[in-house]
């Protein structure tokens, strides 16, 4: 049984021109302690398909789905009060932006310990200890001074390890990684992928690793979903997506990395692909219309 299997999700807002097709038809399934990338560029769609499978969408987006289901369970009709008690716990998300995530109004020692308090329960003097635990793990210096602090007076790194120890406070089963390292400075970026590619190794957790860096893919992922304007264009295991995109968009993205860059200049997935995401017609059972 996959830990999260979603068929079909369809996402749409409404525009002063109609409804807008955010996510259209995807499909995606992760296994238990798999890690599972979710690419393509800015406005595909890629956060909003998480944030319906969290529950965190807006009222006004109206979520179709042939079936949401985490470890066999539907978790599409459940009540608010069966969501509260799996988001946060079983399923936990690290947010696009740390610093607008955490609340500026706390402290964040207020805010990692009020999770263990509501999920796990734990008294005053538990919470505190796993508190310092956790900002431990995740690498924050003086651990016990650091949960008086808030927010503002803390770098974007820092802010970002107490959203991971937040994320993972309850052992999650699924994390769900937006974009973690994209708003941080290069130096520590890796730092933090390493960090969250060691707890969940550790911890034997379900990753969704959700990013436009293909560097980040080839070093974290075991299989990709490829998404490009609310749609799924490609799903493969990271080596075939590497080796033998199938998708033009997928070649597109790849041709475009620095690194198989030929002129003087750096090029751009434009520069490669036309708008017919469509793979070759031979281009086997990878394609988006497999
Ligand atoms: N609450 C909302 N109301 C209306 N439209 C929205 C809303 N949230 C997102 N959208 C639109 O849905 C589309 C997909 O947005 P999404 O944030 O999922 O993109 P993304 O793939 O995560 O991009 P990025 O890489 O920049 O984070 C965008 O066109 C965005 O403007
Ligand atoms: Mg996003």
């Amino acid at each position: 049984m996959a830990l999260l299997q979603i068929d079909n999700l369809t996402v749409q807002f409404e525009t002063a021109t109609g409804w807008f097709k955010a996510v259209d038809g995807v499909s995606i399934s992760v296994e238990k302690a798999e890690v599972l990338a979710i690419v393509g560029e800015s406005g595909s769609g890629k956060s909003v398909a998480m944030l319906a499978v969290m529950g965190l969408l807006p009222w006004t987006a109206k979520i179709t789905a042939d079936r949401m289901l985490f470890e066999g369970r539907d978790i599409q009709n459940i009540s608010a009060t069966e969501r509260r008690a799996l988001i946060g716990k079983d399923i936990a998300m690290i947010f696009q932006e740390p610093v607008a995530s955490l609340n500026p109004c706390f402290t964040v020692g207020f805010q990692i310990e009020e999770v263990l308090r509501v999920h796990l329960r734990l008294d005053k003097k538990a919470r505190r200890a796993r508190a310092i635990d956790l900002f431990c793990q995740v690498g924050l210096p003086n651990p016990e001074e650091r949960l008086n602090s808030f927010p503002h007076q803390m770098s974007g790194g820092q802010c970002q390890r107490v959203m991971i120890a937040i994320a993972i406070a309850c052992s999650p089963k699924l994390l769900i990684a937006d974009e973690p390292t994209t708003a941080l400075d290069v130096t520590i970026q890796k730092q933090i992928l390493d960090l969250i590619m060691d707890l969940q190794a550790k911890n034997g957790m379900g990753l969704i690793m959700i990013t436009h860096d293909m560097g980040v893919v080839a070093e974290t992922a075991d299989r990709v979903v490829v998404q490009y304007k609310g749609k799924k264009m490609e799903e493969a295991d990271v080596l075939s997506l590497f080796e033998n995109p199938r998708s033009n968009y997928t070649k597109a993205l790849l041709a475009a990395l620095p690194e198989n860059a030929t002129g003087d200049r750096l090029t751009t997935v434009s520069d490669f692909f036309d708008g017919n995401p469509e793979p070759a017609p031979s281009a086997g059972t990878n394609g988006v219309n497999a």
